[in-house]
């Protein structure tokens, strides 16, 4: 039987090249466009040697409309489209928002038009749990009211989320999912693909193994002031390659024609808070490695605590995240080891 083509937009990237490992695993025949402003065509090696096969891939800019039209041409017969190309930095955004309003918005739409356009049905769309802000309760669910988001990266998640709301119906045969992430870590168990974030990083994980591997670099944790138990934020660190599964259980659903409307949220997240000296002294026990760290002031914008309900995703997706938090963070700094063996970092 032929194996169904699914096009990973973003996919050197760092989820989307977990994504394409798990659904070329699964049985599909993956297709990567990316223009490589954020990743190295590297990924497609590690990709390969981790699956076995090498997916195809086309060096391409979404945001243009006569290029994406062109790969959408060669690529007609694809059963779905896994939308992972973005820019995803919050502090870029808020110092260059046009950038970010042109290039996540414009990428969407000239995406979900090529799908309209060459009968393409369905629609995995990564989203955030950025379009919650504070929430009012926790655990968050989908229900959830979505805030005006605290910055331009994160106003482009929650337009996204609305034109594909406003595009999907029955009629044009559209659907979609969108996946509400929380905070992703670590790579995959093998180190051959990973983050490789552009500059210096500004999520924390990789800080923590950038101040583990070099005691000249320190973490600064943004505030232990806040109303949590250790007055440290409270996230939901999932593992990216739990992640990376969710997708492939979202395309199952769009594929066999499970999903209950045109436009689906789910929540993907492990259902846990866990704070930021937490995830420090997780990390200090799984490796064994110290991390040079202190105490600095709140990172303004930041949100003081949320944590996902993903019982949606877990009933409806029939996904769960089941990495250990530990486990994940070996995997992040293995791969931080391999990144400076070979001189990526
Ligand atoms: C941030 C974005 C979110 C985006 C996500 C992408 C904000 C408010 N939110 O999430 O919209 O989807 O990145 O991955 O920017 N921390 C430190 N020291 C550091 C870096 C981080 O203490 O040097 C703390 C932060 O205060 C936070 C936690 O670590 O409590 C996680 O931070 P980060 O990895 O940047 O993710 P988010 O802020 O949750």
């Amino acid at each position: 039987m032929r194996k169904k083509k699914i096009i990973v937009t973003g996919g050197t990237g760092y989820i989307g090249s977990h994504a394409a490992v798990e659904l070329i695993n699964n049985g599909y025949n993956v297709v990567i466009a990316d223009d490589l402003s954020n990743s190295l065509a590297g990924a497609l090696d590690g990709i390969e040697e981790i699956t076995g096969i090498r997916p195809q891939f086309e060096k391409i800019d979404l945001c243009n409309k006569k290029d994406t039209a062109s790969f959408f041409c060669n690529n007609s017969k694809a059963e779905a489209v896994v939308h992972f190309a973005a820019l995803k930095s919050v502090a870029e955004s808020v110092e260059k928002p046009l950038s970010y309003y042109r290039n996540n918005i414009n990428s969407l739409i000239n995406v979900v038009e090529q799908m309209e356009l060459k009968g393409i049905p369905n629609l995995v769309f990564s989203g955030s749990c950025t379009v919650y802000g504070q929430p009012e309760t926790l655990p968050v669910t989908e229900d959830s009211p979505v805030k005006k988001a605290l910055s331009p990266y994160g106003s482009t998640k929650r337009i996204c989320e609305e034109i594909m709301q406003d595009t999907f119906n029955s009629d044009k045969k559209q659907q979609g999912i969108v996946l509400r992430y929380f905070n992703p870590i670590g790579n995959h168990p093998t180190a051959l693909i990973g983050e490789l974030p552009r500059g210096k990083p500004n999520n924390l994980v990789p800080l923590i193994t950038r101040a583990a591997t070099d005691k000249t670099d320190e973490l600064k944790v943004y505030g232990n002031d806040y109303d949590t138990p250790d007055g440290t934020c409270i996230r939901d660190y999932l593992s990216v390659v739990d992640l990376a599964k969710a997708h492939v259980a979202a395309v199952d659903r769009l594929i066999k024609g499970e999903n209950e409307s045109d436009c689906e949220f789910f929540n993907i997240g492990t259902g846990k808070g866990v704070s930021v000296m937490e995830i420090i002294n997780a990390f200090e026990r799984a490796t064994n490695v110290k991390v040079n760290y202190s105490i600095g002031k709140r990172r303004p914008g930041d949100i003081e605590k949320i944590w996902a309900d993903a019982s949606l995703a877990n009933k409806k997706l029939k996904w769960k995240a089941t990495e250990e938090i530990e486990k994940t963070l070996v995997s992040a700094w293995r791969w931080t080891q391999h990144c400076t063996e070979k001189g990526i970092l």
